[in-house]
Protein backbone atom coordinates (compact mmCIF):
# COMPACT_ATOMS: atom_id res chain seq x y z
CA UNK A 1 0.00 0.00 0.00
CA UNK A 2 1.20 3.36 -0.94
CA UNK A 3 1.01 6.17 1.46
CA UNK A 4 0.85 10.21 1.00
CA UNK A 5 4.25 11.45 -0.43
CA UNK A 6 5.50 8.25 -1.47
CA UNK A 7 6.85 8.83 -4.56
CA UNK A 8 6.18 7.16 -7.79
CA UNK A 9 7.76 7.57 -11.45
CA UNK A 10 6.05 6.85 -15.30
CA UNK A 11 8.18 5.64 -17.57
CA UNK A 12 7.72 5.11 -21.49
CA UNK A 13 9.47 2.29 -23.70
CA UNK A 14 10.14 1.48 -26.79
CA UNK A 15 8.29 2.25 -29.69
CA UNK A 16 6.46 5.38 -29.16
CA UNK A 17 2.57 5.42 -29.15
CA UNK A 18 0.02 8.00 -29.63
CA UNK A 19 -1.97 8.81 -26.40
CA UNK A 20 0.99 7.98 -24.32
CA UNK A 21 1.29 11.95 -23.36
CA UNK A 22 -2.23 11.53 -22.41
CA UNK A 23 -1.57 8.58 -20.14
CA UNK A 24 1.55 10.37 -18.90
CA UNK A 25 -0.92 13.41 -17.63
CA UNK A 26 -3.60 11.48 -16.10
CA UNK A 27 -1.07 9.39 -14.26
CA UNK A 28 0.15 12.59 -12.81
CA UNK A 29 -2.78 13.96 -11.88
CA UNK A 30 -4.23 11.16 -10.55
CA UNK A 31 -1.15 10.72 -8.49
CA UNK A 32 -0.96 14.41 -7.22
CA UNK A 33 -5.20 14.01 -6.20
CA UNK A 34 -4.12 10.93 -4.01
CA UNK A 35 -1.30 13.00 -2.36
CA UNK A 36 1.57 11.17 -4.17
CA UNK A 37 4.82 12.64 -5.26
CA UNK A 38 4.95 11.82 -9.20
CA UNK A 39 8.61 12.20 -11.55
CA UNK A 40 8.85 10.99 -14.90
CA UNK A 41 11.73 8.83 -16.08
CA UNK A 42 13.73 9.94 -19.06
CA UNK A 43 13.89 8.03 -21.86
CA UNK A 44 12.95 4.99 -20.89
CA UNK A 45 15.10 2.17 -19.10
CA UNK A 46 18.28 4.07 -20.55
CA UNK A 47 16.94 6.75 -18.24
CA UNK A 48 16.18 4.92 -15.38
CA UNK A 49 19.79 3.35 -15.66
CA UNK A 50 21.26 6.47 -15.37
CA UNK A 51 19.64 7.82 -12.84
CA UNK A 52 17.62 10.30 -15.02
CA UNK A 53 14.45 11.08 -12.94
CA UNK A 54 12.76 14.45 -13.04
CA UNK A 55 9.74 15.86 -11.32
CA UNK A 56 6.38 15.77 -13.79
CA UNK A 57 6.15 19.09 -15.68
CA UNK A 58 2.13 19.04 -15.36
CA UNK A 59 1.71 22.07 -17.86
CA UNK A 60 4.03 20.99 -20.71
CA UNK A 61 2.44 17.68 -20.56
CA UNK A 62 -1.13 19.54 -20.88
CA UNK A 63 0.01 20.83 -23.65
CA UNK A 64 1.55 17.76 -24.81
CA UNK A 65 -1.99 15.65 -24.73
CA UNK A 66 -2.31 17.28 -28.23
CA UNK A 67 0.82 15.22 -29.56
CA UNK A 68 1.75 11.99 -30.36
CA UNK A 69 5.32 10.61 -29.39
CA UNK A 70 6.10 10.82 -25.58
CA UNK A 71 6.91 14.00 -24.19
CA UNK A 72 9.36 12.10 -21.70
CA UNK A 73 11.08 10.56 -24.26
CA UNK A 74 11.50 6.69 -25.22
CA UNK A 75 14.57 4.61 -26.05
CA UNK A 76 15.28 0.42 -26.74
CA UNK A 77 18.03 0.49 -24.01
CA UNK A 78 20.58 -2.66 -25.04
CA UNK A 79 22.34 -2.77 -21.86
CA UNK A 80 18.89 -2.68 -19.53
CA UNK A 81 18.25 -6.50 -21.18
CA UNK A 82 21.90 -7.03 -19.30
CA UNK A 83 21.73 -8.63 -15.89
CA UNK A 84 24.43 -5.24 -14.91
CA UNK A 85 21.99 -3.25 -16.47
CA UNK A 86 18.63 -4.15 -14.08
CA UNK A 87 21.28 -4.19 -11.03
CA UNK A 88 21.77 -0.40 -12.42
CA UNK A 89 18.09 0.32 -12.38
CA UNK A 90 17.19 -1.64 -9.21
CA UNK A 91 20.40 0.51 -7.64
CA UNK A 92 18.57 4.09 -9.00
CA UNK A 93 14.90 2.92 -7.67
CA UNK A 94 16.17 2.91 -4.26
CA UNK A 95 18.59 6.13 -4.60
CA UNK A 96 15.63 7.98 -5.81
CA UNK A 97 13.56 6.77 -3.39
CA UNK A 98 11.07 5.36 -5.26
CA UNK A 99 7.94 3.36 -4.27
CA UNK A 100 6.76 2.96 -7.18
CA UNK A 101 6.60 2.67 -10.90
CA UNK A 102 4.25 2.88 -14.56
CA UNK A 103 6.02 1.56 -17.20
CA UNK A 104 3.92 2.59 -20.77
CA UNK A 105 4.67 -0.07 -23.55
CA UNK A 106 4.65 -3.04 -25.91
CA UNK A 107 6.39 -6.37 -25.36
CA UNK A 108 9.63 -5.73 -24.72
CA UNK A 109 8.87 -2.96 -22.63
CA UNK A 110 6.96 -5.25 -20.46
CA UNK A 111 9.30 -7.95 -20.48
CA UNK A 112 11.96 -5.45 -18.88
CA UNK A 113 9.09 -4.65 -16.31
CA UNK A 114 9.00 -7.79 -15.44
CA UNK A 115 12.76 -8.22 -14.96
CA UNK A 116 12.42 -5.77 -12.37
CA UNK A 117 9.84 -7.96 -10.11
CA UNK A 118 12.76 -8.38 -7.62
CA UNK A 119 13.05 -5.31 -7.10
CA UNK A 120 13.27 -3.41 -3.52
CA UNK A 121 11.95 -0.04 -2.60
CA UNK A 122 14.91 2.30 -0.62
CA UNK A 123 12.89 1.33 2.91
CA UNK A 124 13.30 -2.35 2.02
CA UNK A 125 9.58 -2.51 1.75
CA UNK A 126 8.24 -3.61 -1.59
CA UNK A 127 8.29 -1.88 -4.96
CA UNK A 128 5.46 -1.90 -7.18
CA UNK A 129 5.15 -1.96 -11.26
CA UNK A 130 1.94 -1.91 -13.41
CA UNK A 131 2.20 -2.22 -16.97
CA UNK A 132 -0.07 0.08 -19.69
CA UNK A 133 0.03 -1.73 -23.02
CA UNK A 134 1.13 1.12 -25.37
CA UNK A 135 2.19 -0.14 -28.96
CA UNK A 136 0.45 0.63 -32.21
CA UNK A 137 1.36 -2.97 -33.29
CA UNK A 138 -1.73 -4.48 -30.68
CA UNK A 139 0.39 -7.21 -30.45
CA UNK A 140 0.17 -7.81 -26.61
CA UNK A 141 -1.71 -10.32 -24.86
CA UNK A 142 -4.39 -10.23 -22.16
CA UNK A 143 -5.79 -6.32 -23.65
CA UNK A 144 -8.05 -6.13 -26.69
CA UNK A 145 -6.46 -2.42 -27.12
CA UNK A 146 -3.14 -1.00 -26.61
CA UNK A 147 -2.48 2.88 -26.64
CA UNK A 148 -1.67 4.16 -30.03
CA UNK A 149 -3.33 1.38 -32.34
CA UNK A 150 -6.95 3.54 -33.07
CA UNK A 151 -4.79 6.46 -34.22
CA UNK A 152 -2.61 4.26 -36.53
CA UNK A 153 -5.31 2.38 -37.53
CA UNK A 154 -6.89 5.75 -38.59
CA UNK A 155 -3.76 7.18 -39.85
CA UNK A 156 -3.75 4.10 -42.48
CA UNK A 157 -7.27 4.06 -43.70
CA UNK A 158 -6.68 7.87 -44.70
CA UNK A 159 -3.55 6.77 -46.36
CA UNK A 160 -5.07 4.24 -48.58
CA UNK A 161 -8.06 6.42 -49.11
CA UNK A 162 -5.64 9.03 -50.92
CA UNK A 163 -3.56 6.77 -52.53
CA UNK A 164 -6.75 4.85 -53.68
CA UNK A 165 -7.50 8.10 -55.64
CA UNK A 166 -4.64 7.71 -57.45
CA UNK A 167 -4.62 3.86 -58.16
CA UNK A 168 -7.51 4.57 -59.58
CA UNK A 169 -6.83 7.19 -61.97
CA UNK A 170 -4.17 5.30 -63.14
CA UNK A 171 -5.83 1.56 -63.24
CA UNK A 172 -2.53 0.54 -60.70
CA UNK A 173 -2.26 -1.90 -58.39
CA UNK A 174 -0.94 0.01 -54.63
CA UNK A 175 0.65 -2.37 -52.36
CA UNK A 176 0.59 -0.52 -48.93
CA UNK A 177 3.23 -1.71 -46.17
CA UNK A 178 2.21 -1.09 -43.15
CA UNK A 179 3.72 -1.60 -39.48
CA UNK A 180 3.64 -4.51 -37.26
CA UNK A 181 7.03 -6.78 -36.50
CA UNK A 182 5.18 -9.40 -34.83
CA UNK A 183 1.75 -8.84 -35.39
CA UNK A 184 -0.66 -8.56 -38.24
CA UNK A 185 -3.60 -6.57 -36.67
CA UNK A 186 -3.26 -3.44 -38.43
CA UNK A 187 -2.59 -4.55 -41.85
CA UNK A 188 -5.87 -7.18 -40.96
CA UNK A 189 -8.37 -3.95 -39.30
CA UNK A 190 -7.53 -1.57 -41.71
CA UNK A 191 -7.85 -4.20 -44.74
CA UNK A 192 -11.30 -4.49 -43.93
CA UNK A 193 -11.70 -0.65 -42.88
CA UNK A 194 -10.28 0.99 -46.27
CA UNK A 195 -11.73 -1.83 -48.06
CA UNK A 196 -8.70 -3.62 -49.23
CA UNK A 197 -8.69 -6.14 -52.26
CA UNK A 198 -5.98 -8.21 -50.26
CA UNK A 199 -4.88 -8.51 -46.59
CA UNK A 200 -1.14 -9.91 -46.42
CA UNK A 201 -0.16 -10.94 -43.22
CA UNK A 202 2.83 -12.89 -41.12
CA UNK A 203 0.67 -15.05 -39.42
CA UNK A 204 -1.16 -16.61 -42.56
CA UNK A 205 2.23 -18.28 -43.33
CA UNK A 206 1.51 -18.10 -46.69
CA UNK A 207 4.64 -19.19 -48.63
CA UNK A 208 5.74 -16.46 -51.16
CA UNK A 209 4.02 -18.00 -54.34
CA UNK A 210 1.03 -18.20 -52.17
CA UNK A 211 0.96 -14.40 -51.46
CA UNK A 212 1.84 -13.62 -55.24
CA UNK A 213 -1.32 -15.92 -56.08
CA UNK A 214 -3.38 -14.11 -53.43
CA UNK A 215 -2.39 -10.52 -54.93
CA UNK A 216 -2.59 -11.82 -58.41
CA UNK A 217 -6.24 -13.37 -57.57
CA UNK A 218 -7.26 -9.52 -56.54
CA UNK A 219 -6.23 -8.11 -59.76
CA UNK A 220 -8.08 -10.74 -61.55
CA UNK A 221 -11.04 -10.05 -59.52
CA UNK A 222 -11.12 -6.59 -59.70
CA UNK A 223 -10.29 -6.61 -63.73
CA UNK A 224 -12.75 -8.77 -64.09
CA UNK A 225 -15.77 -7.09 -62.32
CA UNK A 226 -18.84 -6.26 -64.75
CA UNK A 227 -18.64 -2.73 -63.30
CA UNK A 228 -14.69 -2.84 -64.07
CA UNK A 229 -13.32 -1.57 -60.93
CA UNK A 230 -9.40 -1.40 -62.61
CA UNK A 231 -7.15 -0.65 -59.31
CA UNK A 232 -6.67 -3.00 -56.08
CA UNK A 233 -5.53 -1.97 -53.04
CA UNK A 234 -3.38 -4.70 -51.25
CA UNK A 235 -2.58 -3.79 -47.46
CA UNK A 236 0.93 -5.87 -46.34
CA UNK A 237 2.26 -6.29 -43.08
CA UNK A 238 5.50 -5.31 -42.34
CA UNK A 239 5.98 -8.36 -40.07
CA UNK A 240 5.32 -10.63 -43.65
CA UNK A 241 9.01 -12.10 -44.81
CA UNK A 242 8.40 -11.88 -48.54
CA UNK A 243 8.96 -7.90 -48.75
CA UNK A 244 6.80 -6.12 -50.27
CA UNK A 245 9.61 -4.74 -52.96
CA UNK A 246 10.30 -8.52 -53.96
CA UNK A 247 6.42 -8.78 -53.82
CA UNK A 248 6.30 -6.23 -56.31
CA UNK A 249 8.68 -7.57 -58.81
CA UNK A 250 7.13 -11.00 -58.67
CA UNK A 251 3.50 -9.92 -59.60
CA UNK A 252 5.06 -7.67 -62.19
CA UNK A 253 6.67 -11.01 -63.88
CA UNK A 254 3.39 -12.74 -63.72
CA UNK A 255 1.65 -10.27 -65.34
CA UNK A 256 4.18 -10.00 -67.79
CA UNK A 257 3.68 -13.25 -68.11
CA UNK A 258 0.20 -13.16 -68.55
CA UNK A 259 0.77 -10.29 -71.39
CA UNK A 260 -1.20 -7.76 -68.81
CA UNK A 261 -0.04 -4.34 -68.45
CA UNK A 262 -0.65 -3.32 -64.63
CA UNK A 263 1.27 -1.13 -62.82
CA UNK A 264 2.18 -1.56 -59.79
CA UNK A 265 3.52 0.29 -57.03
CA UNK A 266 4.81 0.11 -53.35
CA UNK A 267 4.34 2.48 -50.52
CA UNK A 268 6.04 1.72 -47.35
CA UNK A 269 4.22 4.02 -45.06
CA UNK A 270 6.55 3.28 -42.18
CA UNK A 271 7.00 5.45 -39.07
CA UNK A 272 4.52 7.94 -40.82
CA UNK A 273 1.89 5.20 -39.19
CA UNK A 274 3.58 6.09 -35.90
CA UNK A 275 2.80 9.46 -35.15
CA UNK A 276 0.58 12.31 -34.80
CA UNK A 277 -2.11 13.49 -32.92
CA UNK A 278 -3.92 10.92 -30.75
CA UNK A 279 -6.99 10.08 -31.81
CA UNK A 280 -9.99 11.05 -29.09
CA UNK A 281 -10.32 7.16 -27.96
CA UNK A 282 -6.31 6.58 -27.48
CA UNK A 283 -6.81 9.62 -25.30
CA UNK A 284 -9.28 8.06 -23.49
CA UNK A 285 -8.15 4.59 -23.45
CA UNK A 286 -4.46 5.99 -21.90
CA UNK A 287 -6.39 7.98 -19.58
CA UNK A 288 -8.28 5.25 -18.02
CA UNK A 289 -5.38 3.30 -18.35
CA UNK A 290 -3.55 5.64 -16.35
CA UNK A 291 -5.88 5.72 -13.71
CA UNK A 292 -6.66 2.54 -12.84
CA UNK A 293 -2.70 1.95 -12.98
CA UNK A 294 -2.35 4.81 -10.31
CA UNK A 295 -5.08 3.14 -8.02
CA UNK A 296 -3.71 -0.58 -8.36
CA UNK A 297 -0.03 0.88 -6.89
CA UNK A 298 -1.65 2.68 -4.23
CA UNK A 299 -4.06 -0.85 -3.11
CA UNK A 300 -0.48 -2.35 -3.29
CA UNK A 301 -0.64 -3.92 -6.47
CA UNK A 302 2.39 -5.40 -8.52
CA UNK A 303 3.28 -6.96 -11.57
CA UNK A 304 -0.08 -6.19 -13.35
CA UNK A 305 -1.05 -4.78 -16.70
CA UNK A 306 -4.00 -2.68 -17.12
CA UNK A 307 -5.76 -4.53 -20.09
CA UNK A 308 -8.71 -3.44 -21.89
CA UNK A 309 -11.76 -5.92 -22.00
CA UNK A 310 -10.85 -8.89 -24.00
CA UNK A 311 -13.38 -10.99 -26.27
CA UNK A 312 -14.67 -13.84 -24.08
CA UNK A 313 -12.85 -12.41 -20.90
CA UNK A 314 -14.11 -14.37 -17.86
CA UNK A 315 -11.89 -12.62 -16.01
CA UNK A 316 -13.74 -10.06 -13.85
CA UNK A 317 -12.86 -6.27 -13.76
CA UNK A 318 -10.96 -3.87 -11.21
CA UNK A 319 -12.94 -2.16 -8.95
CA UNK A 320 -11.69 1.41 -10.90
CA UNK A 321 -13.32 0.93 -14.25
CA UNK A 322 -15.57 -2.29 -15.55
CA UNK A 323 -13.89 -1.96 -18.85
CA UNK A 324 -10.17 -3.05 -17.18
CA UNK A 325 -8.71 -6.15 -15.54
CA UNK A 326 -5.67 -6.25 -14.24
CA UNK A 327 -3.64 -9.40 -15.70
CA UNK A 328 -0.29 -10.79 -13.92
CA UNK A 329 2.23 -9.71 -16.28
CA UNK A 330 3.63 -13.54 -16.20
CA UNK A 331 -0.13 -14.27 -18.19
CA UNK A 332 0.90 -11.57 -20.36
CA UNK A 333 4.00 -12.15 -21.88
CA UNK A 334 3.04 -16.22 -21.99
CA UNK A 335 -0.44 -14.86 -24.16
CA UNK A 336 1.90 -12.49 -26.05
CA UNK A 337 4.56 -15.34 -26.89
CA UNK A 338 1.64 -17.27 -28.05
CA UNK A 339 -0.44 -14.35 -30.68
CA UNK A 340 3.25 -13.99 -31.78
CA UNK A 341 3.64 -17.76 -33.22
CA UNK A 342 -0.17 -17.45 -34.09
CA UNK A 343 -0.99 -20.32 -31.56
CA UNK A 344 -3.69 -18.10 -29.24
CA UNK A 345 -7.26 -18.75 -30.19
CA UNK A 346 -8.12 -15.24 -30.83
CA UNK A 347 -5.01 -14.81 -33.85
CA UNK A 348 -6.59 -18.37 -34.81
CA UNK A 349 -9.78 -16.45 -35.17
CA UNK A 350 -8.38 -13.52 -36.94
CA UNK A 351 -6.69 -16.04 -39.38
CA UNK A 352 -10.10 -17.87 -40.00
CA UNK A 353 -11.82 -14.44 -40.60
CA UNK A 354 -9.50 -12.97 -42.90
CA UNK A 355 -9.63 -16.32 -45.04
CA UNK A 356 -12.99 -15.69 -45.24
CA UNK A 357 -12.85 -11.78 -45.66
CA UNK A 358 -10.81 -12.57 -48.99
CA UNK A 359 -13.49 -14.55 -50.46
CA UNK A 360 -15.70 -11.36 -50.20
CA UNK A 361 -13.16 -8.36 -50.06
CA UNK A 362 -12.67 -8.40 -54.11
CA UNK A 363 -15.74 -8.88 -55.00
O1 LIG B 1 6.49 0.20 -32.02
C1 LIG B 1 6.42 -0.95 -32.77
C2 LIG B 1 7.07 -0.70 -34.08
O2 LIG B 1 6.55 0.47 -34.66
C3 LIG B 1 7.00 -1.87 -35.04
O3 LIG B 1 5.82 -1.90 -35.78
C4 LIG B 1 8.20 -1.64 -35.90
O4 LIG B 1 8.65 -2.83 -36.46
C5 LIG B 1 9.19 -1.08 -34.93
O5 LIG B 1 8.46 -0.47 -33.90
C6 LIG B 1 10.15 -0.09 -35.52
O6 LIG B 1 11.07 0.27 -34.54
P1 LIG B 1 12.11 1.44 -34.68
O7 LIG B 1 11.35 2.72 -34.49
O8 LIG B 1 13.07 1.19 -33.60
O9 LIG B 1 12.67 1.36 -36.06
Amino acid sequence: MLKPNDKIALLTSGGDAPGMNSGLLAAAKVGFALGLEVVAVEEGYQGLIEGRIVPVDRAALEAATRRGGTLIGSARSKRFMTPEGQEEAKAQIIRHRLKGLIVFGGNGSLTGAHALRNATAYDGGPFGIVGIPASIDNDLGCTSMAIGVDTAMNTIVEACDRIADTAYSHQRTFIVEVMGRDCGYLAMTTGIAAGADAVLFREGKKTDQELVDQVLRAIDAAYERPSGKKFVLVIQSEGVKLASHTLKEQIDAALKNRNQTIDTRVTVLGHVVRGGAPSAFDRLLASRFANVAVRALVQGQTQVMTGWMMPGQTKPACPFDPYIALWPLEEVLRETANMHVADSPLVQWRIAALAEAEKVLCF
